[in-house]
């Protein structure tokens, strides 16, 4: 039977809104690797990063620097997080419109992690926030590289797996299965083909998230949804890397999401945890909305998930482009690294609120069982 403590309620009250905002300590804690005292702050280094340096070459779907940039992706993972952590390739093949009859192989890579106690005939019960990039680059110029677009958020996004693995982990030690927690699972999605071949249209773009789409639409569970189904977010990001992005929010439906991570991104600020001083104070400038009229989407990775009924997304990317897009200067040396480094801490601090992190950060002092209880309160407002 369960218990009903106080703590207990208080979690209840945190799962209704299904969003737990970080304590101050929290987000300190999760900036802190990227900060110039921390040794493993040279990750997003463009030239001699750990991380980021590796993905800075062209990786055009079927080359050699394609496939070191998936070693590397693998490598990373297997170095930096648990071993819990699965990891799925999603492959398909496609002509295009630059290389004839020739199949070109195109390569998802999913990474993903699954709540507890998630039998068979439970998957379907999963809510997944889905985080996606893409992994590809132009086929041309040649010799393009595609720092921001999107080598950087790729980056950003298995940092964020690497910072909240911990405390994912022990959130989750503490899991009890009485059927009352939502199942929050966390995936990466690295996408291949993004980029068109020779001009952007229906066929050609978006190779590896069409196909990805499609196949989850078509893998069921026993209650008859589908793969599509249990994502309840999906999170884009792209282009981001250049100095003084400005990103609008682009769906009404998702514009509460929007606006916590504008909340975590001031919250960062005020504390001051980020490096950069962007013109417009900001990245996430478009909180206070007066109109609900939100205009056109840009089309990306999301638009084949979208047209299937996917409509709880989030696109991360600014407008407009950064002035380097698709052209030769769009490489390690026009990247700012205060600016990449803050949408680490942005989109990881927005992920641990997300997936209700606070409380399971090792050596952050978490309060009394009160002022917790006053966190989910401000939540509730
Ligand atoms: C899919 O592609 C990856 C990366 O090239 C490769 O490691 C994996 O074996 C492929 N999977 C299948 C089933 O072909
Ligand atoms: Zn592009």
């Amino acid at each position: 039977m369960t218990r009903l403590t106080l703590s207990h309620v208080i979690f209840l009250a945190g799962t209704t809104t299904g969003y737990t905002t970080l304590s101050d300590a929290a987000l300190r804690q999760l900036s802190f690797p990227l900060s110039a005292s921390s040794s493993s702050s040279t990750e997003f280094d463009p030239f001699t990063g750990s991380l980021l340096s590796p993905i800075l070459v062209p990786r055009v779907p079927g080359t050699p620097g394609h496939a070191a940039v998936q070693a590397h992706f693998i490598n990373y993972i297997k170095s930096n997080l648990s071993p819990d952590w699965v990891i799925e390739w999603h492959n398909s093949t496609s002509v295009t419109p630059a290389t004839g009859d020739k199949l070109v192989p195109f390569q998802n890579l999913i990474i993903k992690r699954e709540p507890p106690g998630i039998t068979r005939d439970r998957e379907h019960e999963v809510e997944w926030l889905t985080l996606a990039a893409h992994y590809d680059s132009l086929y041309r110029p040649e010799g393009f590289i595609g720092a921001v677009d999107s080598a950087v958020p790729c980056a950003i996004l298995l940092w964020a797996l690497k910072e909240l693995d911990k405390a994912i982990g022990r959130k989750w030690e503490a899991w009890e299965d009485d059927g009352l927690e939502q199942a929050k699972g966390v995936q990466v999605v690295l996408f291949d083909g993004e980029e068109a071949w020779v001009q952007w249209s229906g066929e050609d773009s978006l190779y590896g998230s069409r196909a990805l789409a499609e196949d989850w639409q078509n893998t069921k569970y026993q209650d008859g949804s589908s793969r599509l189904d249990t994502i309840s977010l999906f999170v884009l990001l792209d282009l981001l890397g250049a100095v003084d992005p400005t990103v609008p929010s682009f769906f009404g439906k998702t514009h509460w999401a929007y606006q916590n991570m504008a909340r975590v991104e001031q919250r960062l600020r005020d504390l001051g945890l980020l490096e950069s001083t962007p013109k417009a104070g900001k990245f996430l400038h478009d909180t206070d909305r007066s109109n609900w009229n939100f205009g056109g989407y840009v089309e990306d990775d999301h638009v084949p998930f979208l047209r299937k009924g996917v409509d709880d997304i989030l696109h991360i990317i600014p407008t407009p482009f950064p002035k380097v897009w698709h052209t030769m200067e769009d490489d390690a040396k026009n990247l700012d690294v205060g600016t990449v480094k803050d949408w680490a801490k942005i989109v990881t601090g927005f992920v641990g609120e997300w997936m209700d992190l606070e409380g399971h950060f090792e050596g952050v002092e978490t309060g009394t069982e009160d002022e917790k209880g006053r966190y989910s309160e401000k939540d509730e407002l």
